[in-house]
């Protein structure tokens, strides 16, 4: 039976689980601080999703001027492929508002993140080389704007 997923705002006190997460999932994992600094912005969406109360996936989203920026989501593996990274984006969206201007950076190689991005209206836009110093790897530049939206299932 699937457990139903609770999304919330994220807090200082979710950091311990969201350190272990980050850890297992990242070969260059965020420090405690990069999470306290994106936590103490006011204007950022900062989410929890959790599953029988233990936290299993988050998501930092920042303002800059009136551009959001998807800095940071992961859901840990034990929980992957439920919808979990989904109800994130879906909230972040409801949050920032649907017609705001995103942007973000993945991993070239990363496609289940690229497709996931893809189904919420994100689309390439350009690549930085060699941006990820721990392996060389270029990112993608995805951008998710209004214009670029049109026939997207969660075109708001
Ligand atoms: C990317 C990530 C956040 C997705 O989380 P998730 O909760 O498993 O995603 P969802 O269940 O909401 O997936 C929604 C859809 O996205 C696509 N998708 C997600 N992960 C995928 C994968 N590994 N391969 C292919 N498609 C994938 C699928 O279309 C999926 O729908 P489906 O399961 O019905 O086929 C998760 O795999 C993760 O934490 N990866 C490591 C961290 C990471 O890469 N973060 C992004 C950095 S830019």
């Amino acid at each position: 039976m699937t457990q139903p997923v609770t999304i919330r705002p994220l807090g200082y006190s979710d950091l311990p689980q969201v350190i272990a997460v980050e850890r297992r999932v990242f070969p260059t994992p965020w420090s405690l601080a990069m999470f306290v600094l994106e936590l103490s912005k006011p204007s950022g969406v900062c989410l929890a999703a959790l599953v029988d109360g233990k936290l299993v996936g988050y998501l930092i989203c920042a303002r800059y001027d009136q551009i959001w920026h998807l800095m940071n989501i992961a859901v840990d593996p034990s929980a992957r492929r439920r919808g979990v990274a989904t109800g994130l984006l879906a909230r972040m969206l409801e949050r920032a508002g649907p017609d705001a201007p995103y942007t973000l950076e993945v991993r070239t190689s990363n496609s289940g993140a690229i497709a996931l991005y893809e189904q919420f209206g994100f689309r390439a836009a350009g690549t930085r080389r060699r941006y990820y110093q721990d392996t060389g790897e270029d990112a993608m530049i995805m951008w998710r704007t209004t214009a670029d939206r049109s026939g997207t299932g969660f075109a708001g």
